[in-house]
């Protein structure tokens, strides 16, 4: 399906990115040339032992519906793949080149964007991009002109040692590495910030 829709609309699957748009807000991006690659995935809009000739049990309804991305392989594999639930709408967003451009060949920020896109894009939108969940990253103001660099790797471990209430997850499994290379990237984007 997706393969049908990057030719419709003359797309190019390395150029490319997939939008998972959910009903609360989360949005997970990967790559349309991932996406291409894979297959066993669907996309689920009806529980087939709902009752009453509803499409989802009462229990699921309220987050499940109306679509659910799910993938019929092997478990083991299935940690990086996006399942997101509550689906309203696949958008296809054509990758920002210059961006691109500039990113090659500085390995350290290159990692820092992708571990962004794993880790934190479903929830963050960067440049109007990506989840509603948590605050925009990047425009008006990128946030490293307003929170410390310590402060942003501190609240990527430990949210609620800042807010009680803070609804971001604590990362637990991104190394103080990665943070830095995540830091180092979000600095970058200063410089590519979309009008
Ligand atoms: C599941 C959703 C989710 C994910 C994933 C997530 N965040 Fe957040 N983040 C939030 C929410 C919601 C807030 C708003 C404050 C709160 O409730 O914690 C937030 C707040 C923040 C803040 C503080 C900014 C402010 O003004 O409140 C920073 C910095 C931040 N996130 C960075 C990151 C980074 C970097 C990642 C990836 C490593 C990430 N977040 C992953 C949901 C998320």
């Amino acid at each position: 399906m997706l393969i049908d829709l990057l030719h419709q609309y003359n797309l190019s699957a390395d150029g490319t990115d997939v939008i998972f748009v959910c009903k609360d807000g989360y949005a997970p991006v990967r790559h349309a040339s991932e996406m291409t690659k894979l297959s066993g995935g669907y996309i689920v809009y009806k529980d087939m032992e709902a009752k009453d000739g509803r499409n989802w049990p009462d229990s699921l309804y309220n987050s499940y519906s109306p679509f659910y991305l799910v993938w019929n392989v092997d478990l083991s594999k299935t940690k990086e793949l996006p399942w997101p639930y509550g689906l309203v709408q696949i958008r296809l967003v054509e990758r920002d080149s210059s961006l691109l451009n500039a990113l090659s060949g500085k390995s350290t920020i290159l990692k820092g964007y992708h571990l962004f896109r794993r880790h934190c894009l479903s929830c963050h939108s960067m440049n109007k991009i990506g989840g509603k969940v948590g605050p925009e990253m990047n425009v008006p103001k990128n946030i490293t002109e307003y929170w410390t660099d310590d402060h942003i790797a501190h609240y990527i471990k430990a949210p609620k040692s800042f807010r009680y209430n803070a609804h971001m997850p604590a990362m637990k499994d991104i190394s103080d590495e990665e943070i830095d290379q995540i830091v180092k990237y979000l600095h970058f984007m200063k410089k590519y910030k979309i009008p």
